[in-house]
């Protein structure tokens, strides 16, 4: 334990000044119903751009159905007041608490962890090999990612260094996150998991944060270490804004280092870690941030700044350049949306109806597969004419998006989709994830 303190001490370098005025940090994460704490942690902070006398408060909800509460504040004492007010008296704290001490002596650089009552819980750190990947400056002034393992076994080290390596270079390459790469540290942190892989079937494996996915689907992972994680990234403390847990095979970001899919996942958790925005797919129901508008008045358009000058492209009338520009919403529909997570077989096609208004210019069929990866595997039809559906190439058993775009518009009436497993040999592992069939108006609307 000390001589990991040492070596964490080593890599967050001279760690923190003691300046009169260093902000302090607290973050509790509750039941917002019985408003019984889960996790309460409290720190000094290097640096909070713009902080008033007053602090800075944000609530959120997390996916768990808990509600995170982060308070920055000057005045310590006045964080402690408001943990007793958020999670009751401090004698009668019963959950996971970290508390970061005053730096032992500003020369020794190093930080000590312990907690502040001696009811609370607190959970060992797991042992942490950090490496850069990209990095930008120092800590204390920058925005810290790490990449923590999990279910990636010694043997399986250098995986995890490559994937983690390859998902930042995606992330912060040509898009996301490019024009805020000076901004940022990328880092990752191995620990070795005692088995390879994250659990299945709602079961998690021997690994430090006990990853795991709900079925055999390649859908969400989920942690069953919360406590777990978030001593790892206290630990690193300015070194670790946004965790990433990533599993071999909300509050923290999970994603797996999956070739085909692994930075989509990744851009998208970030969205709603780094910069707290909802969904950006259809049908589902967090829509808001900086990506989302349910009024098309201009002011109400957080991306009015990007919109093609209005009075040139949406008016054919030759006094419009002198007026204020205008917004509409083109013109679409989504007549069919199913998650049907199925497994595909031979014996019979999975198919399901849908109705079209016959109003519009063109349409798309979007599905998501995994486990087909020939194309002789499975036919794709719409009203019983072959889409002919090719994989992606070398997605393996890999789930993935494809969209079949077909340019004729759809006749007012009903019309079916259907996946027939062609491939017997696939049955047990080809699944159906999702359909969608999205219809479009011409070029001018
Ligand atoms: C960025 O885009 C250029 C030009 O399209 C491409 O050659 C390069 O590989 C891209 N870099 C990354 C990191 O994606
Ligand atoms: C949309 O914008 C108009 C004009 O600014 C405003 O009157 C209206 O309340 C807004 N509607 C919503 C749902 O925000
Ligand atoms: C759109 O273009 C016209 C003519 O060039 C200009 O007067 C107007 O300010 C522009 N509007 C916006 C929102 O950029
Ligand atoms: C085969 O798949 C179809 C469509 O998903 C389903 O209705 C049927 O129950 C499946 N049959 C078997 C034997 O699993
Ligand atoms: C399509 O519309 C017809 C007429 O309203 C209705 O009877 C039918 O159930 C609809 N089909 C589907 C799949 O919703
Ligand atoms: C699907 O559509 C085709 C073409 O309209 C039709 O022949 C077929 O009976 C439909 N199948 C089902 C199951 O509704
Ligand atoms: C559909 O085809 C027309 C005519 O070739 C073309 O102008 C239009 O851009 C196409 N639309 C789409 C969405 O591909």
């Amino acid at each position: 334990m000390r001589q990991l303190l040492s070596i964490l001490a080593l890599l967050v370098g001279s760690v923190l000044s003691t300046g009169a005025r260093q902000p302090h940090e607290l973050v509790a994460i509750r039941d917002p119903v019985s408003q019984q704490c889960r996790h309460l942690a409290l720190r000094e902070l290097a640096q909070f751009r713009g902080l008033s006398d007053d602090g800075y408060v944000a609530r959120k909800a997390l996916d768990t159905g808990e509600e995170r509460v982060q308070l920055v504040h000057y005045d310590k004492g006045y964080l402690w007041t408001y943990a007793e007010s958020l999670c009751g008296k401090r004698d009668t704290w019963n959950f996971h608490v970290i508390v970061q001490e005053e730096p032992l002596a500003e020369q020794s650089g190093q930080i000590v962890l312990q907690t502040s009552t001696s009811s609370s819980y607190r959970t060992e750190v797991p042992p942490l090999e950090v490496e850069p990947l990209i990095t930008s400056g120092d800590s204390r002034n920058r925005v810290d990612l790490v990449f923590f393992a999990d279910g990636y076994t010694s043997e399986e080290r250098d995986k995890f260094f490559d994937d983690a390596m390859r998902l930042a270079e995606d992330i912060s390459g040509n898009q996301t996150f490019y024009t805020v790469k000076p901004l940022l540290n990328f880092w990752a942190a191995f620990t070795p998991s005692k088995e390879s892989g994250v659990g299945s079937g709602g079961k998690p494996k021997d690994t430090p944060f006990g990853l795991y996915r709900d079925g055999t689907e390649l859908r969400a992972v989920y942690y069953s270490k919360p406590e777990v994680a978030r001593e790892a990234c206290f630990s690193l403390g300015t070194q670790c804004d946004y965790p990433i847990l990533m599993g071999l095979g909300g509050e923290f970001t999970v994603i797996t280092p999956s070739l085909a899919n692994g930075a989509l996942v990744l851009r998208h958790e970030l969205g709603h870690s780094v910069i707290d925005v909802g969904e950006e797919y259809d049908g589902g129901f967090a829509y808001f941030g900086v990506n989302a508008a349910h009024n098309v008045t201009v002011a109400d358009i957080p991306w009015a700044h990007w919109l093609t000058n209005s009075s040139h492209a949406h008016s054919h009338s030759a006094s419009a350049s002198k007026e204020a520009p205008t917004t509409r919403v083109e013109r679409s529909v989504m007549p069919l949306q199913a998650y049907p997570w199925t497994l595909l077989n031979t014996s019979e096609p999975w198919a399901t109806a849908f109705n079209s208004s016959g109003t519009y210019a063109w349409h798309l069929v979007r599905f998501s597969l995994s486990g087909l990866p020939e194309k002789d595997d499975l036919r794709v039809e719409l009203d019983g004419r072959d889409l002919g559906w090719v994989p992606r190439a070398d997605i393996g058993v890999d789930r993935w998006h494809y969209d079949i775009k077909l340019n004729r518009t759809l006749a007012g009436g009903e019309h079916n989709v259907s996946f027939t497993l062609r491939n017997a040999k696939r049955k047990g592992e080809a699944q159906l994830c999702s359909v969608e069939v999205l219809e479009f108006g011409d070029e001018d609307e």
